[in-house]
């Protein structure tokens, strides 16, 4: 098992927590002990993660004296929203969850950033712990505090900061995962490679295919390489003041794409990728990288089996959605470029004409 440990400096100091990751550590829950201030805690996950590992998890809880109510939501990205939400608060009430029960997702993504926005407006903030059982997850949405849902104008709009004490990455949950699933966790991984890792772009290049075959000594190291990433970026910059903009590489595109063709439509991985390579190709066209490094780019998206060309919604309704992006400052758009691969950067003097052309000239009819 190795373990990652988030150091959170600004107070209060206890908040830094450890990401534990490994196979078959679901089986171990004396790893998350500590941190769970009661016998008893609350387990948000949701119909398809829920039957694979809920039971057990709940068995091994049981072990140690912990008893925990289960709370199962429906699957999808289209069910991140109040409805859902409030059937975590429902149930929290009924079981008459208190202020020291913590909070555990069980899931991906979604099951982490509703159990997290839950966790943090329940009773004005209970424990959390994540327990993440997606590539995406385990690389990116359980680690560094966003919680929160969509909004049917924008994606991810309402929200809150809230860390984790703990997560816990079981890589051996990954082997039930969907093949597309996998892909969609693999372009988080990229991400990290493009912004601030050309060594681990590199690597990735050579190893993308071990990753897709689930090689479980490939999964840890890339799992925890991007963690290192994410947890260094998270203490350098928590609430996103700064450089944590730059996680949201291809991420302005990106969500445009999830909301324009529906939520869950287009993974939130995939819309990422192609939204990657709009953003190259503007860093491209403002003479920032040359075109074999967006070639580079494009290849390792391919081998990765991810989408590199965005459906054409047409600039006007690509502006408009974009315009209501959380890095939007003084009604002026932001977006995060590519000065190399391995070096992003936040600029906010994009040409309107390079815009509209590139969304224009490179995506296709969906
Ligand atoms: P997801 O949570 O929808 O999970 C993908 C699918 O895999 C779902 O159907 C899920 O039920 C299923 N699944 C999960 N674990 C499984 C397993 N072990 N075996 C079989 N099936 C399994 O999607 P995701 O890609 O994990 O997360 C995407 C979400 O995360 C988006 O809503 C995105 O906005 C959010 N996100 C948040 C952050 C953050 O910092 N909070 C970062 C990145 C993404
Ligand atoms: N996934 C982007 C962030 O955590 O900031």
């Amino acid at each position: 098992m190795q373990t990652v440990t988030v150091n959170l400096v600004s107070t209060p100091a206890q908040r830094g927590y450890p990401i534990h990751i490994g196979a078959n550590i679901l089986a171990q829950p004396e790893l998350i002990l500590d941190y769970l201030g009661q016998k008893r805690v609350a387990i948000v996950t949701n119909t398809t993660v829920g039957p694979l590992y809920l039971d057990k998890f709940r068995a091994d809880l049981s072990v140690h004296g912990i008893v925990s109510v289960p709370i199962v939501l429906p699957d999808g990205e289209e069910y991140k929203n109040w409805e859902t939400l409030n059937l975590i608060f429902d149930a929290l009430l009924t079981h008459r969850c208190e202020r020291n029960t913590p909070v555990i997702a069980l899931g991906g993504g979604v099951v982490g950033d509703l159990a997290g926005f839950a966790a943090a407006t329940y009773l004005r903030g209970v424990p959390f712990i994540q327990v993440p059982t997606t590539l995406l997850a385990q690389v990116d949405s359980s680690v560094g505090g966003k919680t929160g849902i969509n909004h049917p104008l924008g994606k991810n709009m309402i929200g809150a900061f809230y860390q984790p004490q703990a997560v816990m990455a079981d890589t051996s949950t990954l082997d039930t995962l969907p093949d597309r699933e996998l892909r969609a966790g693999i372009a988080e991984v990229i991400k990290y490679g493009l912004i601030r890792d050309p060594a681990f772009f590199d690597w990735l290049e050579s190893h993308v295919d071990a990753l897709l075959e689930r090689d479980n000594s490939m999964l840890i190291e890339a799992i925890e390489r991007s963690c290192q990433h994410k947890a260094e970026v998270v203490e350098a910059d928590e609430r996103e003041s700064g450089m944590r903009a730059l996680l949201n590489l291809g991420h302005t595109f990106g969500h445009a794409i999830e909301n324009a063709m529906g939520y869950g439509n287009w993974l939130h991985g995939e819309a990422v990728a192609a939204g990657t390579m709009l953003a190259a190709e503007v860093s491209r066209r403002m003479g920032m990288i040359d075109e074999g490094e967006v070639e580079r780019i494009r290849n390792l998206y391919v081998k990765a089996g991810l989408p590199v060309i965005a459906p054409n919604l047409g600039p006007e309704k690509y502006l408009r959605l974009m315009g209501l992006d959380k890095k939007v400052q003084g009604g002026k758009m932001r977006f995060i470029l590519l000065e190399n691969i391995g070096r992003a950067a936040v600029h906010a003097d994009v040409p309107a004409a390079i815009l509209t052309e590139v969304l224009t000239e490179c995506t296709a009819d969906a």
